[in-house]
């Protein structure tokens, strides 16, 4: 297993649970430091590492995403990676799909997974030798399937987002 220390900083969303709490846990155990974002502390008890830093976030809100995101590069650097794996799915005909409910659905799983990602736009915050971003997308992104339109729309437009800014950020 490649090992890290506590100077090692990577940002996991959807933390709390499934890929992002193992993707947590296996950083922590390689030594790394890691800034978990989710909703509730609680679900992280089982993790006792003192290079465990909770940040206490609610993806339904971009804005205050961004906000609380500057606080975290006033507190950490060194940010060798990102692991984005925040994201929610209902399955609803469209036909009874409200506006307001697709929209929430592309803070979570989009607009705010990508104001995390706004930490790694800044060389100043990432490691010398460069750092990487994981984007957890899904093969709904190219396959359709009924009653999945929001979930889908948001993975293709995460991929679309990835594309642009490896882009970007390769040149940093
Ligand atoms: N599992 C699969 O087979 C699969 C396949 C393809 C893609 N994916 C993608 O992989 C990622 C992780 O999936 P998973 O199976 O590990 O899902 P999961 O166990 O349901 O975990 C989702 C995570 O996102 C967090 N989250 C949801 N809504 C949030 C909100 N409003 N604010 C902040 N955090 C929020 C959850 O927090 P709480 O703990 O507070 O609920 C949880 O930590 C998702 O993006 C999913 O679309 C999964």
């Amino acid at each position: 297993m490649y090992q890290y220390n506590s100077n090692d900083h990577f940002v996991v969303t959807g933390a709390t649970s499934g890929i992002g709490f193992e993707v947590t846990k296996s950083l922590l155990l390689a030594g790394a430091s890691v800034i978990a974002i989710g909703r509730n502390p609680a679900k992280l008890n089982t993790l006792n590492f003192s290079t465990l830093h909770f940040v206490e976030m609610d993806f339904c809100n971009p804005d205050e995403v961004e906000q609380k995101v500057k606080l975290i590069v006033k507190d950490f650097n060194n940010f060798r990676g990102c692991v984005l794996a925040a994201g929610t799915q209902y399955i609803l005909p469209f036909s009874a799909c409200k506006m307001s409910k697709i929209s929430n659905l592309m803070n979570v799983n989009l607009l705010s997974n990508l104001a995390v990602a706004k930490i790694f736009a800044n060389k100043r915050n990432i490691t010398e030798g460069g750092s990487s971003i994981v984007f957890i997308s899904s093969i709904s992104a190219i396959r359709g399937s009924q009653g999945i339109l929001p979930y889908a729309a948001s993975k293709a437009a995460m991929n679309a987002s990835m594309k642009c800014l490896a882009l970007e950020f390769s040149k940093k």
